[in-house]
């Protein structure tokens, strides 16, 4: 079965009620590829707006989620809660997340397995910083994060990886579409050694770093390579010209 094509928006922490009420309307009214699953995550407190407004057939997204059933947990949100507020997919594992919240593998994988069997989609992020791709250790980063996040995941059917060189988050400093393919490609054969064929087969792998309506086509074009998970681009209108990068 082929995979289907996903485009996911990650706003970070940006947006005003205006503002994101404006991209929603630009989503409403744009011609979308049918053929593309597109998801997009407000900061917290503008999931159920964006969820109200948003037409069917788009997604929304958590940025995160927390590992616990509902309770005395203050600051963070279930995956009941999201489940209650029809928001279906959370993000996870983003480099911000990892760097400057101090989210380990094991916090990540943790949180992913509690998501993914709660019924949540989940994106899981991994990527190399610029030291580490400078030194040639990009694939063994991820496939120490693919690692962690395999040994509690049982069930690969609600994950989406997203690849996210952190040298290439919001810097402008796109990964060229060979650097990112090879390394999808050596996230394909990690999924097919040491998990499965059809989890390697069906899995997608998702490009995120700097992704924009001039580079969006190129990208699309790799074998190995899914869709994209956006971050300032999807703050803009050519955020729609991303989604349709395979037309
Ligand atoms: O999650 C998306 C991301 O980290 C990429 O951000 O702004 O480089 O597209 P950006």
């Amino acid at each position: 079965m082929a995979r289907k094509f996903f485009v996911g928006g990650n706003f970070k922490m940006n947006g005003t009620i205006q503002s994101i009420k404006d991209i929603v309307k630009n989503l409403n009214d744009a011609q979308l590829d049918p053929n593309v699953e597109v998801v997009i995550a407000p900061p917290a407190l503008y999931l159920l707006l964006v969820r109200e407004h948003l037409r069917e057939g788009i997604e929304v997204a958590a940025q995160n989620v927390f590992d616990k059933p509902n309770g005395a947990f203050t600051g963070e949100i279930s995956v009941s809660q999201l489940k209650d507020s029809n928001i279906t997919w959370t993000i996870l594992g983003h480099s911000e997340r990892r760097t400057i919240l101090g989210e380990s593998d094991e916090v990540v994988a943790s949180k992913t397995k509690f998501a993914s069997e709660g019924g949540i989609g989940v994106i899981w992020c991994c990527g190399e910083s610029l030291e580490e791709r400078e030194s040639g250790k990009t694939v063994s980063v991820i496939e120490k994060q693919l690692a962690a996040v395999s040994a509690q995941i049982k069930d690969w059917k609600n994950i989406v990886i997203a690849y996210e060189p952190i040298w290439a988050i919001g810097t402008g400093k796109v990964a060229t579409a060979q650097q990112a393919q090879e390394v999808h490609e050596a996230i394909r054969k990690w999924l097919k050694a040491n998990v499965s064929d059809e989890v390697a087969e069906q899995t997608r792998i998702l490009y995120g770093g700097s992704v924009n309506g001039k580079n969006c086509k190129d990208l699309a074009k790799e074998k190995d390579i899914d869709g994209f998970l956006v971050g300032g681009a999807s703050l803009k209108p050519e955020f729609v010209e991303i989604i349709n990068s395979k037309q």
